[in-house]
């Protein structure tokens, strides 16, 4: 269903987020018939281009980014008549009023972002200032937002100036996931697995985010984020609160956030020993995070694992284990919800009783997975043995797969329908710093130091006996 026409400028338009995802990402909706033919896309940022300039740079992008088969000349010709450029001097008056003569009345306009948050203020202010924004326009802004709560209540503060909370648009782009948002529609779609998602049923919940590459590159950035501020505090806490949060009144954007705010205030902070820190060695033939970071002394944690609880009557007494890391054995993120045994057991196999296990892949090969009690075949009496209910999204959606919108797609067509479900609010943000910041200010005041880890490994030791001594194992890190 295609969505309203719209005017969308991009500020940052010439940078890697516009040229990687957002620009391939507006494509690829074109071709699908959902960006109609009246809209246009304005490409902003300081250097001096010509439209035709900026055009080539996202005929490039494209051919870069999207894969061959989606490629199709005539719809990529028709695609970038619809594409400018406006040089824009963020913190100065160049170029506003070209930006402004280029707005047209009657459609939708929306604001992206994709520039270093110290910006922020000064766009908010200026697309105000020149009339740009109308009282509808919607901003998107992506992480970080803010790197604890002060600065990301500063942050707020800067856009509320200008803009109502409906009209901001705070990204996490595992919220645009597929495999994200099926969370929901497992859960409050289905009876099967709602009644007995409460800590009466469920053992222990784990988040898993794993990837393979370092942080080669953008070392400057990360080494003063770390995996804590990089990843927990937004995109593992938007994946539990899914998982946790109390079902909406309605699949509607303050319903859901409004849930998903009950959890992160319900969420305990986690003790110092229920945390590990990791940090990559060199191996491989590669340099370790210092090198890549460039700061032989850095403190900073490549990986975490940590256990968590939340209390509250659903889930007090179920932990959560959370894990995330660069450099590890492979590229695999998931979520696996392991229930409880039964509480009497008739048969006398105790060697091959397994838990329930619901996993949840989130990439690659999304799908979901549900481990179940079988009987062995065969004449050898009654055995048991646990057999997987394994589905692939490909396999069960065939051919329509591939027409699934990436994370940034979709989340931009929101932005167009006004849709606010998939995006942080203001006091979520808040909160999850709230939660975020005592921990870190613990471990820089004792001045822990991260553990080291073998690259191609699945982590530090320590975070195996995280699980260890409370008698369970994460699961293996399968790509
Ligand atoms: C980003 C982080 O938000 O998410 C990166 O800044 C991380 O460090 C990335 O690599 C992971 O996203 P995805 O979609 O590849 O899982």
């Amino acid at each position: 269903i295609p969505v309203e026409p719209f005017d969308l400028v991009i500020f940052g338009g010439t940078g890697d987020l516009a040229r990687r995802k957002i620009l391939p990402g507006l494509y690829r909706r074109f071709l699908a018939g959902q960006m109609p033919v009246e809209s246009r896309i304005i490409g902003a940022a300081r250097g001096d281009l010509t439209d035709e300039a900026f055009r080539q740079m996202v005929a490039e992008a494209i051919a870069e980014f999207v894969p061959g088969d989606r490629r199709d000349d005539k719809m990529i010709a028709a695609f970038l008549e619809r594409v400018g450029f406006v040089s824009i001097d963020a913190k100065g008056t160049g170029g506003w009023d070209q930006l402004a003569a280029r707005m047209r009345p009657g459609v939708v306009r929306a604001f992206y972002f994709s520039v270093a948050p110290a910006l922020f203020g000064d766009l908010a202010e200026r697309l105000h200032a020149h009339g740009i924004a109308d009282a509808q326009a919607r901003i998107v802004v992506e992480k970080p937002f803010g790197r604890d709560l002060a600065s990301a209540r500063a942050l707020n503060a800067v856009l509320a100036a200008h803009f109502d909370e409906h009209q901001i648009y705070r990204i996490d782009h595992y919220l645009g996931k597929e495999t994200v948002q099926n969370l929901m529609a497992v859960r409050f779609a289905n009876i099967l697995f709602e009644p007995l998602w409460k800590a009466e049923y469920i053992d222990h919940v784990q988040i898993t985010v794993a990837e393979t590459v370092g942080v080669e590159g953008r070392g400057a950035y990360y080494d003063k984020s770390g995996a804590m501020r990089d990843m927990v505090q937004n995109h593992l806490m938007q994946l539990l609160c899914l998982i946790a949060m109390e079902p909406p009144y309605h699949f509607d954007p303050d319903a859901v956030r409004d849930e998903k705010l009950k959890v992160i205030r319900a969420l305990d902070a986690p003790l110092p020993e229920d945390i590990v820190r990791g940090q990559y060695l060199p191996g491989g033939g590669q340099g370790g995070y210092v090198e890549h970071s460039e700061n032989p002394q850095s403190r900073t944690e490549s990986y975490i694992a940590l256990k968590c609880h939340i209390s509250n009557w659903r889930w007090k007494g179920t932990p959560f284990y959370l894990r995330t890391g660069k450099r590890l054995r492979a590229r695999a993120s998931e979520i696996a919800i392991t229930f409880k045994e039964p509480p009497h057991s008739i048969f006398d196999d105790a060697k091959g009783w397994r838990e329930n296990v619901l996993v949840i892949r989130l990439q690659p090969n999304e799908g979901m997975n549900l481990m179940m009690m079988i009987k062995e075949p065969g004449p050898g009496g009654m055995r048991l043995m646990q057999v997987p209910l394994d589905m692939s999204f490909a396999d069960a959606l065939g051919a329509d797969a591939e027409d699934i919108p990436d994370a940034y797609e979709r989340l931009i067509m929101d932005v167009i329908r006004g849709n606010q479900t998939l995006f942080m609010r203001g006091d979520e943000v808040e909160a999850a710093w709230a939660w975020a910041d005592p921990i870190i200010a613990g471990w820089e005041a004792r001045g822990d130091r991260p553990q080291g880890y073998d690259p191609g490994s699945s982590g530090p030791e320590d975070a195996l006996m995280l699980m260890h001594r409370d008698g369970r194992r994460w699961r293996e890190i399968k790509g």
